[in-house]
């Protein structure tokens, strides 16, 4: 490729997700269970064949389906955008590109102008409120986070030992996966999920469909007030880098404001400066992280930086534990 081959790759991007997009919606990868002509799809997809076609063609072209004389098949990449594929990809694809999250994105340039962020003005409200009022789209943001449990378990486990411990309160712990993970691995843990009402009722009924009713539930809490007492481990996954510095505070405080004085505190980000990430992940990390700008005014940090913000909460400077993939689990515990 050459540089212009790859600068027109760039510019056109945000085409090329939302073919994603579209691919989803009509069921393409759904409907491709088995080889199947063009004819076919588009009854199945109830599309016109024609224009399928060349949706198709580019699905081809970015290695999502073959065609052998006619015939489209998926390929391992492409199955990844699957309903139920373990990658969870396609909650992410129909995620990213939501309207109001296009809409915020468009406004990056106002955003760095301005050092916060432009989701709220463009859209009349915040991000919570507008899943709050989407059930359907809710549903999807909870699966694209759910998607990611296993990997932060993994990290979590290799960051804490658990023996001992009987209860843990995953704050903001969305629809339960990690909760659901961990207490899998861990057969004497109990947990709670303490998040947004509608949340938490998600995660009671998911962790109870994992089989895990009788050791986890949800608990409906709002962490700028307060979050559940008890807990000897807290974790906060994937918060604080949705919120500015007085915020995390707060978030902080609160989580502070319930955890006894031997209680413990797992935070799972991606630390901007921690060991071990490929180049691929590393981008990844610093394009999530003006998402955080555009949508919360919000940002991924240093291990400094959250520090910093653990100090101002309460809490001890944290140590940054080895990761077996590109979660870190930074570790802490109350200085008061
Ligand atoms: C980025 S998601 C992280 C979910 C999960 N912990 C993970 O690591 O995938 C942020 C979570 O914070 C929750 N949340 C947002 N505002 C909240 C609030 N004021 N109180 C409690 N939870 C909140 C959201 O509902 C969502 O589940």
């Amino acid at each position: 490729m050459t540089e212009s081959d790859e600068m027109l790759w760039m510019v056109r991007g945000v085409w090329v997700s939302l073919c994603l997009r579209a691919a989803c919606e009509l069921g393409v990868v759904d409907a491709l269970d088995q080889p199947q002509d063009l004819a076919t799809l588009a009854t199945r997809c109830s599309a016109n064949a024609s224009t399928l076609g060349r949706l198709l063609r580019v699905l081809v072209d970015l290695g999502l389906l073959s065609n052998a004389e006619g015939r489209y098949a998926l390929t391992t990449m492409g199955a990844q955008l699957s309903v139920g594929h373990p990658s969870g990809l396609r909650h992410l694809a129909m995620m990213q590109t939501e309207l109001p999250n296009l809409t915020a994105w468009q406004h990056l340039a106002d955003a760095i102008k301005r050092g916060s962020a432009v989701y709220k003005d463009l859209n009349g409200q915040t991000s919570w409120e507008w899943l709050a009022s989407h059930p359907a789209e809710e549903t999807v943001f909870n699966a694209a986070m759910a998607r990611r449990g296993a990997a932060q378990v993994a990290a979590v486990l290799t960051a804490y030992d658990f023996s001992g411990v009987r209860l843990v309160i995953d704050v903001g712990g969305g629809q339960g996966a990690m909760l659901g993970e961990l207490l899998t691995d861990q057969p004497e843990l109990t947990g709670i999920v303490a998040d947004r009402p509608e949340v938490a009722a998600s995660a009671t009924a998911s962790l109870a469909a994992a089989g895990l009713g009788e050791r986890a539930r949800g608990e409906a809490s709002d962490f700028f007030v307060s979050v559940p007492s008890g807990g000897e481990v807290y974790i906060l996954s994937n918060i604080l880098h949705d919120w500015d510095d007085a915020e995390a505070v707060m978030i902080l405080r609160s989580v502070h404001a319930a955890m006894g004085p031997a209680a413990e505190l797992l935070i799972v980000e991606t630390v901007l400066d921690a060991p071990g990430r490929t180049t691929p992940e590393q981008r990844d990390v610093h394009l999530v992280d003006l998402n955080m700008l555009v949508l919360f005014g919000a940002r991924e940090r240093s291990h400094s930086q959250y520090d910093k913000l653990l100090v101002a909460g309460g809490f001890e400077p944290s140590s940054l534990a080895q990761s077996p993939n590109t979660w870190n689990v930074l570790l802490t515990r109350r200085t008061i």
